[in-house]
């Protein structure tokens, strides 16, 4: 599936490091792929020249098959040696020339990690390091913190790019410092790459957008919540199971209804035409299949999200107790708030403008509903969980003829679920932190620790 521009519309100039022309901004990285057939898959669509890959934690051997760089080929990808993992200068630097000696090109993007936790880099580490490593006629791409001194002494040790952060590693926090990014792109010489925190792809051109000569991105394009993506062996065999098992639900339910008729959706489906045509069994299926993926977390998280805002605001909850016909306004607000779907790609049909941006025909592009429901300029304090706001929103999609079919249905499930859980818990409290699902597409909740009654 081709998903990148062709290069023939790119009109950027090569990306320059070290002497070194790259024609792709995005470099990517090779971990949290459930395989690496996935990985080589998603690197491939990504565009991306510059792969890194982390010599302390892959096989070097590339002729091994379970190894990642059997699978990146170094004819088509420029493979870049980094040092995650290292807590010391000394470490990193071993593991530089190990890469080296392993085969790698003279380039490693050197990271020396100052604590375990959020993964923040050392920065006297990595200033001693780089130094070594520069000496020792390596092409040095420093990970920083967005620290404009550090970035300036980097640059003065000889880095042929320094790339900060824009928030911890695989936070997805996105670019908590416009202003840091933006000072040391303004300062320096060399090639600026921000590292880190790029969660989406609008989190990308807001990152680009501070002038950064480009990013590097990896949870973001992996992320694959490993609660959704369990570690057995054989995980699309078991998900390949599974799906067979739905399909001959609806199989043999479809042949019941073929021969007993009943009132319902299936019955309708089984005997309807369309232009005088029977529509086929597999169509039917497949229907019934993206009912059940469509339906499911889809209400249960916003129910959760719409929860979570009752109890961190007890009085919007207090005015739902006391006046219940307030809730379906509710639901539209939990609806705006949290789409349960972060964003869905159209293709544009014709020439348009949009806010001063020109969009040519054919052109891809996404629509991101938790921006778009919190645009300040159609509502007011957009943040606010408001119960009586009962806002429009594009939590179910943004216009066109596709438009979610279980609409109805999930804002009446929503709605019974408000009124029972208000009815029966009205006191409910939050009893720990949410988890999100590690997803670019997903915005869901994922846990929600709650305690019944005080
Ligand atoms: C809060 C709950 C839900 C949300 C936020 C939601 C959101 C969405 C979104 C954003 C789309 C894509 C629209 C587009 O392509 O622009 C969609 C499509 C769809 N949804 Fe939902 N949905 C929810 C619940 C449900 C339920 C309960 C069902 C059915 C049981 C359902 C069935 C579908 C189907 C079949 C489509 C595909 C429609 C098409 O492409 O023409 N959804 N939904």
């Amino acid at each position: 599936m081709a998903t990148t521009l062709a290069p023939t519309e790119l009109l950027d100039t090569p990306l320059a490091i070290g002497g070194r022309g790259f024609r792709s901004r995005l470099m990517v990285g090779t971990g949290k792929y459930r395989h690496n057939q996935e990985m080589a898959q998603a690197i491939d669509a990504s565009g991306a020249e510059i792969v890194t890959v982390a010599v302390r934690r892959v096989d070097l051997d590339r002729t091994k098959e379970e190894g990642v760089l059997h699978h990146l080929s170094p004819e088509r990808y420029f493979l870049l040696a980094n040092t995650a993992g290292c807590y010391t200068a000394d470490e990193a630097v071993r593991y530089a020339r190990l890469a080296r000696e392993a085969g790698f090109n003279e380039f490693v993007k050197l990271e020396v990690i100052g604590d375990r936790e959020t993964l923040l880099p050392d920065t006297a580490g990595l200033l001693e390091a780089a130094r070594v490593l520069v000496k020792d006629g390596f092409t040095v791409l420093a990970y920083t913190s967005d620290d404009l001194i550090t970035a300036l002494r980097l640059e003065d040790a000889g880095c042929a790019a320094v790339m900060p952060l824009a928030s911890p590693i695989g936070s997805g926090l996105g670019l908590l410092n416009p202003y840091s990014i933006r000072t040391i792109k303004q300062r320096l010489e060399v090639p600026v790459i921000v590292d880190a925190g790029v969660g989406t792809a609008s989190d990308a051109c807001l990152t680009m957008e501070q002038g950064v000569d480009g990013i590097l991105m990896n949870t973001a394009l992996a992320a694959n919540d490993p609660d959704y993506s369990p570690d057995v062996e054989d995980v699309e065999g078991t998900i390949q199971e599974a799906i067979q098992q739905i399909f001959a639900r609806c199989s043999t339910m479809i042949a019941e209804r073929r021969e007993n008729p009943t009132e319902d959706l299936t019955s309708v489906l089984v005997h309807a035409e369309v232009d005088g045509e029977q529509i086929e069994e597999h169509e039917i299926v497949m229907g019934f299949f993206l009912l059940v993926a469509a339906g499911n977390d889809s209400t249960r998280s916003t129910y959760s999200s719409a929860m979570r805002a009752l109890m961190e605001s007890p009085d919007q909850r207090q005015l739902l107790v006391d006046d219940p016909s307030l809730i379906p306004g509710a639901v539209e607000e939990a609806l705006r708030m949290f789409p349960a779907f972060a964003h869905f790609r159209r293709t544009t049909t014709k020439d348009t403008v949009l806010n001063g941006q020109k969009i040519k025909k054919g052109e891809k592009v996404v629509m991101w509903y938790p921006s778009s429901n919190r645009d300040e300029s159609c509502y007011e304090d957009p943040d606010r969980f408001d119960v009586r706001r009962n806002p429009d929103h594009q939590a179910f999609g943004a216009g066109g003829r596709h438009f979610c079919l279980g609409a109805s249905l999930a804002r009446l499930e929503l709605k019974i679920l408000l009124e029972e859980t208000l009815a029966r818990y009205p006191n409910m409290t939050l009893a720990g932190k949410p988890t999100w699902v590690e997803s670019a597409f997903l915005n869901q909740l994922k846990t929600l620790p709650v305690r019944l009654s005080p």
